[in-house]
């Protein structure tokens, strides 16, 4: 593959901007001339090659900064604290697998949850059509499944129900089918798509849950509610200094809201504001007497309750709010620039009360270094294979999608011949479901 010059050039600068703000980080201090040095070796690996390889410093340097660049996410004032694990070798099934199975556990800790990121090898720009070595199809590493029924009813998290039918589909044999099934994990390698792997029926104490009481309504406890204890987003891009590795799965620990508002209470997730209420004895006879917002506040003790007595890490949306506050007012003091997402950094429980809803954010993405959407791996692998027409093609809606900071949703600066043929549908932008 002939190297482009015109895109060769975007992404040494894309290189420059990472390492100068590497540069400032004092743990990574290098000073002008090993810098200007590792500039050169930079750009001649990029001539010679069409790509340039990270050190080991680079990639420490370069998760940590792609999280503290994320703007929708209200903890990220902990970003000096993500551990990478390098996975840049990794290419087989076997290989993957094993490091899933560490990640998860160097992320457990018995409950005392640590933010870590594992990074699988990276994209080759301007190759559009070339195969990623790794692609994990799972919006998370642990994720209950949606079984739909034949009346459209779905038994489990309606989030999961897309991915849950096609791993029905490619041999999946659940042991059981019920409102908390862990999915299996599917793995791609090299753009085929491998057996899903019931990894958590063969360990399930990779699986930690917390069973939702509440500390006074025994109504709550019956119900019977349980979540996960790992995040572990794995389906998004990580963008460092221009490079692309399309599989970087990553984690930190909860925050209550995600769990109770979104998870349990959002009307196209397990919708339980009102059988909460049930639980509660409330009379949900009219809106105004608030019943819905005592339902919610209670799941929500609920769920921090359990995961207190489980001893499993949790955050609260006042605690994490006001750490948030804190890091905008340390990066100001310190003039360094912080952007985020007002309408993702506001709790969705008792908003007006947390800082970030007297705050106004300047939105715009650090695109050199950071995390992106993109498509799945079944759509990337249809539209490389793809001669279908431009039409109908459309872009995605979501300036946090990484085919708007880049060329080409596949492959980073300057080649179109991908964006071209996408056979992609119309989408609602949508937050049900929201990946943070
Ligand atoms: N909101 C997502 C969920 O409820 C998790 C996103 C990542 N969250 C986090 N605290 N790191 O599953």
């Amino acid at each position: 593959m002939p190297i482009d010059p015109k895109q060769s050039a975007v992404l040494y600068t894309q290189a420059k901007i990472f390492l100068s703000d590497m540069d400032d980080d004092t743990r990574f201090h290098m000073g002008a001339t090993r810098r200007d040095a590792r500039l050169q070796a930079i750009e001649r690996e990029i001539e010679e090659k069409g790509t340039y390889t990270h050190t080991e410093a680079e990639l420490k340097f370069g998760v940590q900064w792609a999280w503290r660049n994320s703007n929708r996410c209200i903890g990220r004032h902990m970003w000096r604290t993500l551990k990478v694990r390098d996975c840049r070798h990794i290419e087989d099934r076997e290989g993957v697998l094993q490091a899933l199975h560490e990640h998860v556990t160097s992320a457990w800790q018995g409950g005392a949850i640590h933010s870590v990121i594992s990074v699988f090898p990276p994209r080759q720009p301007g190759e559009p059509g070339r195969p990623d070595p790794v692609r994990i199809a799972n919006h998370q590493l642990l994720r209950y499944a949606g079984f739909e029924q034949e009346d459209g009813q779905v038994v489990g998290d309606p989030h999961s129900t897309e991915f849950t039918a096609r791993m029905l589909q490619q041999g999946w044999a659940p042991q059981q089918r019920g409102a908390y099934t862990p999915l299996p994990w599917s793995i791609w390698i090299h753009d085929k798509e491998t057996e899903p792997e019931d990894h958590f029926a063969a360990h399930p104490e990779l699986f930690p849950e917390i069973k939702i009481t509440h500390p006074d309504y025994p109504g709550i406890d019956a119900l019977g509610l349980r979540w996960y204890a790992i995040p572990v987003i794995s389906e998004m891009a990580l963008v460092i200094g221009g490079i692309t590795y399309p599989c970087a799965p990553f984690n930190g620990w909860y925050m209550g809201t995600e769990i109770a508002n979104r998870n349990f209470c959002d009307a196209g997730r397990y919708n339980l504001v009102k059988p909460v209420a049930i639980a509660m004895g409330l009379d949900t006879s009219s809106d105004r007497t608030l019943w819905k917002d005592q339902a919610l506040t209670a799941i929500n003790q609920a769920v921090l309750h359990s995961f207190d007595a489980a001893k499993v890490r949790i955050g609260d949306h006042h605690e994490l709010g006001a750490q948030f506050e804190r890091f905008c007012e340390i990066e100001a003091d310190a003039g360094r620039r912080l952007n985020g997402d007002w309408s993702w950094l506001t709790p969705p429980l008792s908003g007006s009360i947390s800082p970030q809803f007297h705050r106004e954010f300047n939105n715009a993405v650090e695109s050199h270094t950071n995390f992106f959407y993109q498509r799945s791996p079944q759509e990337d692998v249809a539209a490389r294979q793809s001669t279908a027409s431009e039409e109908g093609a459309v872009r995605s809606e979501d300036p946090f999608h990484l085919e708007h900071q880049h060329e080409t949703p596949r492959c980073p600066y300057g080649f179109d011949r991908i964006s071209k043929v996408l056979p992609l549908k119309r989408r609602k932008p949508r937050r049900v479901g929201g990946h943070n």
